[in-house]
């Protein structure tokens, strides 16, 4: 089968497609035929491995110290159960799944195989009938982080929320869901993304790159950072300090992903209610992974990009 090997970290060239053995099925696992991947911010900090000290001991402990662990990297998936263990229960060929392997990564590349219990090496389900392969791995991503990191703030309804990087894969998400709980959601993102943000619903948009104040008597009750701590503005700044007094912030970098296949089983309903709409900024074939990673690490993609596989 092709995959996209890393052996080294480092800049996007050390991905390298090559013929590899493809995997079979132990007992308790599925293979799954991978229609699509994603690149996520993730895939670039496993491949690329910079990180500030001291955060990147434990990472690197993870992955992989002198170099990835597992070659074949990749953590988002979407496509189908091409066979089976023989102690499974859950799935049977032919069935369309989407999921997360955590840090046990295998997704750039044709067929992967996994435990279909969720655990530490990821978590599969019944993919969303109504969207592609493509925009399943972006509601994969962003919708299990946003999802985590928004029940932090047990939002109530009327309540005032501000999104911060609202125009990333979890940021998009992040919005939606905000909305659909009845908050009032400002979003904040940078000029060309203002309108896309509107029409995820946010009721405010605020431009990072523009204006470094909240507007004098606004206060919210729920901060999400949609971004990590490593984006940053003046604005982000003064959106903390416009919390109340008993509001949270939260910072999608503070505690691990949970893989849950519960929740891909709720993202799954969302998108087919259409209260969860994918925003798929572009789409590369696996050759292409290179490129695809040259963009995605420029930091400016508006929701996700995915890689068509099969
Ligand atoms: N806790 C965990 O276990 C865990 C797991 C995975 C990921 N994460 C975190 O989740 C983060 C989110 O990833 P993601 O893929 O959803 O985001 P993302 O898509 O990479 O975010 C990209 C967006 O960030 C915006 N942006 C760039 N600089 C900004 C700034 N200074 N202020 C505000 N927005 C800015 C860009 O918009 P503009 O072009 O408009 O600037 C772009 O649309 C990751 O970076 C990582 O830190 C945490």
């Amino acid at each position: 089968m092709k995959a996209v090997i890393c052996k080294k970290y480092g800049s996007p060239e050390v991905l390298k497609l090559m013929e590899v053995e493809k995997p079979s099925p132990k007992d308790n696992e599925v293979c799954v035929k991978i229609h699509a991947t994603a690149v996520t911010n993730s895939d670039i900090f496993i491949r690329s491995s910079k990180l500030p000290f001291p955060i990147i001991i434990p990472f690197r402990l993870m992955i992989g110290f002198f170099k990835p662990r597992k070659s074949i990297i990749g953590l988002v998936f979407s496509g189908e159960i091409e066979s089976i263990g023989e102690n499974t229960k859950r799935f049977k060929p032919g069935d369309k799944v989407y999921g997360l392997t955590g840090f046990n990564l295998g997704t750039y590349a044709e067929y992967m195989c996994m435990k279909e219990n969720d655990s530490k090496k990821g978590s599969i389900s019944f993919k969303p009938d109504n969207i592609s392969h493509e925009e399943a791995t972006m509601v994969a991503y962003g919708g299990i982080l946003a999802f985590q990191y928004l029940e932090k703030g047990k939002i109530e309804k009327g309540q005032k929320v501000l999104i911060y990087g609202a125009s990333g894969t979890t940021g998009t998400i992040a919005v939606q869901i905000a909305k659909q709980l009845g908050a009032e959601v400002t979003g904040v993102c940078s000029t060309s993304n203002l309108e896309m943000v509107k029409k995820l619903g946010a009721d405010f948009v605020m431009d990072y790159t523009k204006q470094n104040e909240i507007p004098e008597g606004v206060n919210y009750d729920f901060m999400l950072d949609a971004v990590g701590k490593a984006k940053t503005s003046k604005l982000k700044k003064a959106g903390k300090k416009a919390l109340s007094p008993k509001a949270k912030y939260i910072s999608i970098d503070d505690g691990d992903l949970k893989l849950d296949s519960e929740r891909l089983n709720e993202i799954k309903e969302y998108v087919e209610s259409g209260y969860i709409k994918p925003v798929l900024d572009k789409c590369y074939k696996l050759e292409e992974i290179v490129e695809a990673h040259r963009y995605v690490e420029k930091g400016h993609k508006k929701g996700g990009v995915a890689i068509t596989v099969i």
